[in-house]
């Protein structure tokens, strides 16, 4: 360990929450930007865009399969630090398996198919908006993002919309509740409850095959010449399910407080395509829902001149990348026409590059543009924003309330959008 420059970094600490960018600044700035983090079974850590860049493309030297052996050996500790305790797909599997299982998720993730997806997400959100249209409050969180994303994958997936709050619930609160904390036990059995839904819904369509959904074409696509088990499927449900939404929820939420802040921006986002999709990028660099995710080297190989052996564990540092100023320059200035904006790594890089970026953006698009002309003037009430303690994967908020002059319904079912409200709140 001599020759290693060792850093305190524990990225589920509430301190590392709070000062995550300082520390990422301080590490590039020592001369010896690549340090190693005793922290859960040690890992890597660099802020450099071309060195997070390079491990998330790099298949040959760095893995995130997720095995699991009895005798303790193999590479594969999948995404997360510690590891997580089953194995999630496509994200925790290495090509070209990876690849396979993205092509039978199909068309719906294309950029054709977010858009043709597109008029059925307004109406979801129109319903969320009406039920609070008229009493001139909101919280973005809870009465919209935390909802409507949910509720877009369980579409996607043919999953009952009955069960929407509880996905709803699970899925905002399991992204910031910490072993220990109140709520976390029972935001584990809800994602238990999830899976057995999902366990049964595959075992019946393996039985009574449906009419081609993203379920009947994960079980009879072939996948070098087998069949994904029940148990792959509903690992690549799963992962659809709890991993698009409050990270699309998150780039909303940070998006709407910042234009609370910067209101001489909502004209023109309303109204201007090329300028909204251009902000879009910004908003995802800045705000990087996503801060990291882990790899292990699969060989030795060196990150910046930093030896890097075999089996060590190294951070994708997503956010810190984000703000290397080799690459945006004034890295802190949230500019919305920043022509390199684009270079972020807020959806990976490489062959595992976020499944469901298509459907993120205009998840996004649609609800940050439908609170803009709805609600024009709404005003975030600050002291009463409640950020995530820590930061697991993602760095959001839990409430975002607001206030604003009220309006009129305009077609929407607010009655579903309430209950799944009511139990998120
Ligand atoms: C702003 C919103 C989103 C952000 C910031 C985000 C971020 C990411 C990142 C960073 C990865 C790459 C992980 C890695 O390389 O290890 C990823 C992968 C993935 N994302 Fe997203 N995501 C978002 C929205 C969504 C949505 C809406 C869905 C689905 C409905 C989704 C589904 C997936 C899947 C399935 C993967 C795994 C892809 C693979 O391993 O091949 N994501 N996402």
């Amino acid at each position: 360990m001599t020759d290693r420059r060792t850093i305190d970094l524990d990225h589920h600490s509430q301190e590392y929450a709070d000062s995550y960018h300082q520390v990422a600044d301080e590490l590039r700035g020592s001369g010896c930007p690549v340090a190693w983090s005793e922290h859960h079974g040690g890992f890597w850590v660099t802020p450099g865009h071309a060195d997070v860049a390079r491990v998330a493309r790099d298949d040959d030297y760095f893995t995130q399969d997720h095995e699991r052996r009895e005798d303790g050996g193999g590479l594969g500790q999948g995404v997360q630090r510690p590891p997580g305790p089953v194995r999630t797909l496509p994200i925790e599997s290495h090509s070209p398996f990876t690849q396979f299982i993205r092509q039978l998720c199909g068309p719906a993730f294309s950029p054709a198919g977010a858009k043709q997806f597109e008029p059925r997400f307004l109406e979801m959100v129109t319903e969320c908006l009406d039920a609070v249209i008229e009493t001139g409050r909101v919280d973005f969180s809870e009465d919209l993002a935390a909802i409507t994303t949910v509720r877009a994958t369980m579409e996607l997936i043919g999953l009952p919309a009955d069960r929407l709050p509880l996905y709803a619930k699970v899925s905002h609160e399991s992204s910031y509740l910490a072993p220990g904390q109140p709520g976390f036990d029972e935001a584990m059995a809800g994602i238990g409850e999830i899976q057995s839904d999902v366990i049964g819904l595959v075992s019946e369509r393996k039985k009574n095959p449906g009419e081609g959904g993203l379920i009947d074409r994960l079980l009879v696509g072939d996948v070098r010449g087998r069949q994904l088990s029940e148990d792959e499927v509903v690992g690549v449900l799963m992962s659809l399910i709890l991993g698009g939404g409050d990270t699309t929820a998150t780039l909303t939420l940070q998006t709407l407080r910042w234009l609370h802040h910067n209101p001489e921006h909502r004209a023109r986002l309303l109204t201007d395509d090329a300028y909204f999709a251009t902000a879009t990028e910004e908003f995802l660099r800045v705000f990087t829902p996503n801060v990291q995710i882990f790899r292990v080297a699969t060989q030795d190989t060196e990150l910046s001149g930093q030896p890097v052996r075999r089996g060590e564990s190294v951070m994708m540092w997503w956010a810190a990348a984000n703000r290397d100023p080799a690459v945006f320059a004034d890295p802190y200035e949230v500019r919305l026409d920043r022509r390199e904006a684009n270079r972020h790594l807020s959806f990976g890089n490489g062959t595992h590059r976020c499944l469901g970026q298509h459907i993120a953006r205009m998840e996004f698009r649609t609800m940050v543009r439908e609170v803009l002309r709805r609600m024009p003037d709404y005003q975030i009430d600050e002291s009463a924003v409640d950020r995530y303690h820590t930061v697991k994967t993602i760095d959001g908020l839990m409430h975002l309330p607001a206030v604003f002059t009220p309006g009129s319904r305009e077609g929407g079912r607010p009655a579903a959008a309430a209950a799944a409200a009511a139990a998120v709140a």
